[in-house]
């Protein structure tokens, strides 16, 4: 067999375990640090563990689908209250988002026959191979104007506008990974009008909700496309917003038109796990549903939420100011403007290879520097060597 090619992000942090160089600096994989440099785990967490470990009473199978009061909260805090109770939303535990989004892929793919999802251009790499695994055929969609560093609506639209009825559309629902560039308002009601039209089906990936502007602002997106009566995918990630990573906490939530059709979405849910892992590990989702479930950890969870994008936001001005001290004479000011734990730098493929050899600073092949990797410490030496090799 030919050898494998590394993963593009997680790869990265393998090499950089493996390098010897005192000050390296990793800033691929998208994981939050502190000040410090370091990935604690949430107070709030610390607390939901506490009381979890006291109370549990058996290592028993959870259902299926999981566990119906972590995959309702996490619902809820997606598509709100009056939805989460109709009875129209189909939600099931799955390993990570990822383990959502083969989900919703092996769904699209053989219980709707969905032949085609279109991904922007860029995206998350994993995308490309998740839908690949599961035999849907990827076409892409202009997304990021590297020129205006903005959102390319108009190249959006344009690109779904000619797809298949029937093709899914695969979309970010807020902090845009790799750019950071969000649709606003008015773009995502352009959007829901065009997948109602031409009868797309919009796969939401959430993995970063509370990172952009706040946990409910973020949802503001997939709130435009239920009110515009479409049903939705959204695949929930619980890896950044809790600190969950290793527990591979997500949500794969189903929007039907009915109840009755939400329950036929279940069942067809529910095969596809049993063939796959079975039923899901307990205890990521009993942490996320403990801190949702009590008025107090949730306040606190909140707050410590809030601190982490009060952070990366900390980080982004001394990034941009620290580039111009470093003698960067490109303006970098639009960094200020994207959303979420990244920075798409502009950076070329050869830049960022230069970084890592010569500076030992790891950013993604794509120029994507995880600001969240940033601290008061190694920023200035951050921008030092990205200064060398611009
Ligand atoms: C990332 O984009 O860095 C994260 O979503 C982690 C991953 O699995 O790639």
């Amino acid at each position: 067999m030919p050898a494998a090619a590394a993963d593009p992000i997680l790869g990265l942090t393998d090499a950089f375990r493996a390098d010897a160089r005192t000050g390296k600096v990793n800033l691929s994989v998208g994981v939050y640090q502190d000040a410090e440099g370091a990935s604690p785990v949430l107070a709030t967490v610390k607390a939901a563990e506490r009381l979890i470990l006291s109370g549990e009473s058996t290592k028993a199978y959870l259902p299926i689908s999981g566990d119906g009061a972590y995959t309702r909260e996490a619902a809820r805090l997606v598509f709100g209250d009056a939805l989460t109770e109709s009875g129209r939303i189909a939600s099931v535990h799955t390993p990570g988002g990822t383990g959502a989004l083969r989900l919703a892929g092996e769904f699209a793919r053989h219980v709707l026959g969905v032949k085609q999802v279109w991904l922007s251009q860029p995206t998350w790499p994993n995308h490309q191979g998740i839908f690949g695994a599961v035999g849907l055929e990827a076409k892409g969609y202009p997304y990021y104007d590297a020129t205006a560093k903005n959102v390319n609506f108009a190249g959006m639209r344009a690109a779904l506008e000619g797809a298949s009825p029937g093709d899914a559309v695969l979309l970010h629902a807020c902090c845009h990974n790799p750019s950071g560039a969000d649709l606003d308002t008015d773009q995502w009601s352009a959007l829901a009008g065009i997948l109602g039209e031409r009868r797309l089906l919009p796969i939401v990936d959430f993995a970063y909700q509370g990172f952009g502007d706040g946990l409910e602002t973020d949802a503001q997106g997939v709130r435009v496309l239920t009110e515009a009566g479409l049903e939705v995918i959204v695949c929930s990630s619980f890896s950044k917003n809790f600190g969950l990573y290793r527990e591979r906490v997500g949500v794969l939530s189903l929007l039907a038109q009915n109840a009755d059709d939400a329950a036929r979405v279940m069942g067809q849910a529910k095969a596809l796990i049993r063939t796959n892992f079975s039923n899901p590990p307990a205890h990521g989702g009993a942490i996320v549903s403990t801190i949702l479930l009590s008025d107090e950890l949730r306040a606190r969870w909140i707050v410590e939420l809030d601190e982490m994008r009060a952070r990366i936001a900390g980080m982004r001005f001394a990034l941009v100011d620290g580039l111009r001290a470093a003698g960067a004479t490109q303006d970098f000011s639009f960094l200020l403007e994207q959303k979420g734990m990244f920075s798409f730098s502009g950076l070329t493929p050869e830049q960022v290879k230069i970084l890592r050899e010569a500076h030992a600073v790891y950013i993604v092949g794509n120029g994507r520097i995880n600001v969240a990797g940033l601290t008061p410490a190694n920023v200035s030496g951050v921008c030092a060597a990205i200064a060398a090799v611009l």
